[in-house]
This record gives structure tokens, sequence and C-alpha cells, in this order.
């Protein structure tokens, strides 16, 4: 039996990093927020023993050993349901690698979700969360869909009140970003972080988040469109990516495409995680499609696409 998952990429609302913890992780707090590119995941299940990957873009950055995500999840699936089955995973990579969209974090949760499909067997929704936290940092986000909280390492998530579809222009740039080095330029970079900044940080997110589920943030007085409003709020709060602090420095084509996102009319631009994705808000798909025209003609890989809301996530998941 074969179960076909589409894998949806996520981009991160602003992101902030505070204090390295004890276990050398990094405190977090970001909005990650799902997005209609993806890859499609092919999980079939049969007699026998053992996991095996294989990649449809055979990018060698992608492992196909144990030490894929979606091996590490598939292996422990198995091992929480007590099943002994032979399991094949088939990788159509369409989203970059190294990206900071959450790729390989999201392949491995809908290896998940057809793992268990296919094996017609079910996690509890808090084995689901503790399996995919102890795989990855951005894994639990893929298991909630839409627009989401993240703190703690960024493996604690919380829906929240979801952002309408956001026009979005995606520009994926050659280069790879690793994260844990990021994550060390950043240690490089700043002193150890108070935790007040992370408290402001939260204190700004909380108020837009309150103001978010709130009638009054409806329509605005001037006839802006609720999306455009509820954007607006959250720019307000000056969100930003502070990888962007760490990795535009090493790589200045990425402040340059950030630049370029502007120009073409995006109402907010920024990396998405560690990057080298970067992605533009617009106020419509029309905007987005003309600018993602003016990009490719400036010989950078964009596309249009909009920010995926929860229920359509967990609806197109299978479509
Ligand atoms: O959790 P994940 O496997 O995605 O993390 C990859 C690496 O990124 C970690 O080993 C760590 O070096 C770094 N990281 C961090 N703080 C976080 C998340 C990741 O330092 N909050």
């Amino acid at each position: 039996m074969t179960v076909t998952v589409r894998s949806f990429a996520k981009i991160n609302l602003g992101l902030y990093i505070g204090a390295v913890r004890a276990d050398g992780f990094h405190e977090l707090r970001t909005v990650y927020q799902t997005i209609a590119l993806r890859d499609v995941i092919r999980v079939s299940v049969g007699r026998g023993s053992g996991i095996e990957i294989s990649c449809t873009n055979k990018d060698p950055r992608v492992p196909l050993d144990s030490s894929n995500t979606c091996y590490r999840v598939a292996e422990r699936v198995l091992d929480q349901l007590g099943v002994t089955s032979k399991v094949s995973i088939e990788i159509e990579k369409r989203l970059p690698v190294q990206g900071g969209m959450g790729a390989a974090s999201s392949n491995a949760v809908a290896t998940m979700i057809g793992l268990e499909l296919a094996l017609k067997k079910k996690l509890s929704p808090e084995a689901r969360l503790r399996i995919a936290a102890d795989v990855g940092s951005d894994l639990p986000l893929f298991l909630v869909g839409g627009t989401v909280l993240g703190v703690g390492r960024g493996e604690e998530v919380y829906p929240v009140t979801d952002l309408p579809a956001l026009p979005m222009v995606v520009v994926t740039p050659e280069v790879g970003v690793s994260t844990p080095e990021a994550f060390a330029d950043w240690d490089r970079l700043t002193r150890p972080q108070s935790s007040d900044r992370l408290f402001e940080v939260g204190c700004a997110l909380s108020a837009w988040l309150s103001g978010l589920g709130s009638p009054n943030t409806g329509a605005s007085a001037k006839g802006g469109s609720r999306a455009e409003k509820l954007l607006l709020d959250l720019v307000r709060t000056g969100i930003e990516n502070d990888f962007e602090k760490v990795v535009f420095p090493k790589y200045p084509e990425l402040r340059d495409i950030k630049g370029a996102l502007e120009r073409a009319g995006s109402s907010y631009a920024s990396l998405s995680g560690s990057g080298s994705t970067l992605y533009g808000l617009f106020r419509s798909s029309g905007d987005a499609a003309k600018a993602a025209w003016r990009l490719r003609k400036q010989g950078l890989k964009a596309v249009a696409t909009s920010t995926l809301t929860r229920q359509h996530y967990w609806k197109r998941i299978f479509d």
C-alpha cells in the first residue's frame, strides 16, 4: 500500500534568538507560517523489515541513509507502534535543500502521517509531537499547520488565530546555509543575550496575537483588506529575523535580493529561517505575479505563491 502526502514548506514571520540553553540549543521566539510550495512524499509498506529512502533529485545534500529525517521519524513511528514492516519512502524534491523553508522537517512529518495511514495504525497526538520534537526543532510546526507560535528551541508549538492566505513571492538562491553554522555565527556576533529581549518580543507578539483574535481586526475603515490590516499590525510590532544579522554579511547577495523584493513592491520582505530563501508578502496575487516576473528577468529564481491557512494545509495534504 502506498500513501502520497504533500509536504508543504514554511516561512518565519519574525525570528528572535535568545540565550544558549544548558542543552546547547538557543531559546527562540518565532511565528511560523505554512505556505503552498511543496515536496511530495510517497510511503509504502510491505512484508519484511528495513527502511529505504529514495529521492527524485539526487542532491548529495539529501542523505539516503539513517541520518535522513524521514528515516529517523519512520524508525521511531515503527518502534512506538510496535510494528515490524518494510518501509519505502520516496521524496519528490522540489523545495530547496538547506533553504530555511523547513523542507527536511516537513518531509519527515509527511512521512509520519503517510506511515500511520499505510500501516492503518494511529499514534496519539502527544506521541506524534514527541517524535517530531525528538527529530528536530522545526518538525512539530508541521503537525499544526497555518500560523503557529514557536517557543523553546522552536519545537514547542501553539496554533494561533490563522492569518488569511497572503500572496507572496519566494526567491530561492543557489546557496545553502547551514543552520548550526548560522547559530554559531550568531554566538560569535552577540554577547550572551539577556532574557529581557525575548520577554519584550513576547510582549509584542502577545499583543499582536490578542488583536488577531479580536473581531475589531476586520476590514479597516479605509477599505483595506483584512489580510492587509493583520499583516500591517504584525509588521508594526517590528518583526525581524535575527539570522539576517549574521547571514547577510556572509552572503551579501541575499541582502540584495531582499532589496529587490522591496523594490518590486513587497509590503514585508525577509529571510526565512537561516536562509537562503527570501520571501516577500504582497497586497494581491496580481502584484505578487508581476513582482516574480520582474525578479526572474533579473536572473533570480522567483515564484509567486501564497501562505496556507491551517484548514487548507490539512485539506490539501492529501489532494
Ligand atoms: O533541532 P535541529 O536538528 O533542527 O537543530 C539543528 C542544530 O541547530 C542544532 O544541533 C543546534 O546546533 C542548532 N539549533 C540551536 N537552537 C535552536 C535550534 C537549533 O542552536 N533553537
